[in-house]
């Protein structure tokens, strides 16, 4: 694979123009991670969810100059280069690979990861979940089988299910062939904290998300929501994939998927 004439400043256009930075939420670490000359010439571009040891090996490995990761090399603060992060940052240097993440604004932007999910549940008058882009709350008829079916094709073979029987009681109660229009809210990675249970609760019906943990699988029961974790991993790389598409269509080149 050979790219013609370009150069990581053309990428990061058409990332940037993509997922506007100005959407990221306030203290996101988004942008350039680790790079110095964007001047240089770019043959291989690879594409990943994290920047991860092993990703960055095997772009080493397969000798790509520009990697995309969804997720930043650093979310809280270090205070040194030892260990692991020594190691990364080393290969990425040495190999002089370009690191750079659209993280929160490629969430919230148009065709982000959140509106790839609504448009996968075929989701109907599609809202913002949160007032800062987070997240997507739209109507879905069908049943929570069908929604159910749709999760385990495309986001996760085994996703985690909360009260499903207070959903399908109201499938059952409905008149029209257990089909009813169904609130369903979707946020892509991390949304299954207890504090976003609480407040979706108000309002939907079922809660698509990631990273369920003991606390929050509680507070989801105690609360009547119904939830489904999809995994950070399932609900993220799906919105990915067809990023990944966008970016090759614009470019003319393939991208070398690095852990999806
Ligand atoms: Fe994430």
């Amino acid at each position: 694979m050979h790219i013609k004439d370009v150069k990581s400043k053309d990428i990061i256009k058409f990332i940037e123009t993509f997922a506007p930075p100005e959407l990221a939420i306030e203290g996101d670490n988004i942008g350039l991670q680790v790079g110095g000359n964007l001047n240089r010439d770019i043959e291989k571009i690879g594409i990943a969810l994290d920047p991860s040891l092993s990703v960055v090996k095997k772009a080493k490995n397969k000798g790509v100059d520009f990697l995309f990761t969804h997720h930043p090399i650093l979310k809280d603060p270090i205070r040194t280069f030892t260990g692991v992060m020594y190691e990364k940052l080393k290969i990425l240097m040495e190999n002089e690979i370009i690191l750079y993440s659209a993280h929160t604004n490629l969430d919230i932007c148009k065709n982000g990861l959140n509106d790839a999910l609504a448009d996968l549940y075929h989701l109907k008058d599609v809202k913002y979940l949160y007032d800062n882009g987070l997240g997507r709350l739209g109507i879905f008829n069908g049943t929570f089988e069908d929604i159910l079916n749709i999760t385990k094709e495309y986001i996760t073979k085994n996703p985690t299910v909360v009260n499903a029987e207070i959903v399908n009681n109201k499938n059952n109660n409905s008149k029209n062939n257990n089909k009813k229009d169904l609130k369903v809210a979707i946020l892509s990675g991390y949304g299954l904290s207890q504090k976003s249970i609480n407040y979706v609760s108000k309002f939907a019906d079922v809660y698509i998300s990631g990273d369920l943990t003991h606390h929050s699988k509680i507070l989801a029961e105690e609360l009547g929501l119904c939830v489904i974790d999809g995994g950070h991993y399932g609900t993220e790389v799906y919105g990915l994939k067809l990023f990944k598409k966008y970016i090759e269509d614009y470019l003319n080149v393939e991208l070398i998927s690095l852990d999806f």
